[in-house]
């Protein structure tokens, strides 16, 4: 019997790529749309993870695939990144999930391919003594996902920020993001990226536009949600098997 401390899946259950959408309910309503026979192999702490063939058309039909929940926050994906990538052989993480907007280039709906992530966090701070670690996405899998994209939908690619608050933000900072030409928001990215290079494998956030923190217009409604998400999810696909 195989099992971490946050994992109760046995040896083989996890298909060399993992899509992570943050909600384990969405990973549940992801693996019943885009899997063939959809298993799951885990559940500890309600944190679903699911494995069987992918189902979409084109040339990656049936090939093996997971989809499993991150939870929120850098320590919360790094929990199971780390332990997907030393304990069950997957070599690529696609988070699929969802960032405020930040550049006013960037609107609500659009699609983030996040190829590096800076940080409010300490996470990586603490990886290398006296070093302001880069985290970076696998080049070749941001390209796969680039090449993906189609007419339905705007693609933009470049840094984004992975904060520890939701709630809260020091002053100046979002002017400071916008100067940099930042795309957007969201709280997992940076610890995945390092969290990858420590194990030697692959990994990159696909996120959709879901609210604007620096220009006003209407959030998406639940429906636009799932629709722009499925976009989303045709590019992580891209990325899991290039
Ligand atoms: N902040 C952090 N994470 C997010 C946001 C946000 O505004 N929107 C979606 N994910």
């Amino acid at each position: 019997m195989m099992a971490t401390p946050h994992i109760t899946a046995q040896e083989g259950d996890f298909a060399p790529c993992v899509l992570m959408p943050g909600d384990p309910k969405r990973a549940q309503r992801m693996a019943e749309s885009i899997l063939t026979d959809p298993r799951l192999v885990t559940q500890v702490r309600g944190m679903m993870g699911f494995t069987g063939t992918y189902a979409g058309p084109g040339e990656f039909h049936g090939r093996p695939l997971s989809i499993m929940g991150s939870g929120m926050g850098m320590p919360s994906i790094a929990i199971y990144a780390t332990e997907l990538y030393r304990f069950y052989g997957v070599s690529r993480i696609i988070r699929v999930g969802t960032a405020g907007g930040i550049s006013p280039k960037v609107k609500v709906g659009d699609v983030l391919i996040g190829v590096g992530a800076h940080t409010t966090s300490s996470m990586n701070e603490l990886r290398i003594p006296g070093t302001h670690y880069s985290a970076v996405a696998d080049l070749p899998m941001a390209a796969a996902a680039w090449k993906a994209g189609d007419d339905s939908m705007t693609l933009h690619c470049g840094t984004i920020i992975s904060a520890d608050h939701f709630y809260f933000s020091i002053p100046g900072q979002l002017d400071g993001l916008v100067a940099h030409g930042v795309l957007g928001v969201e709280m997992e990215a940076a610890s995945l990226y390092a969290v990858a290079a420590e194990h030697g494998t692959g990994a990159l956030c696909v996120l959709t536009v879901s609210d604007h923190l620096t220009s006003k217009g209407a959030d998406m409604s639940a429906d636009e949600r799932e629709t722009k998400f499925q976009g989303a999810l045709t590019l992580a696909v891209a990325a899991a098997f290039v």
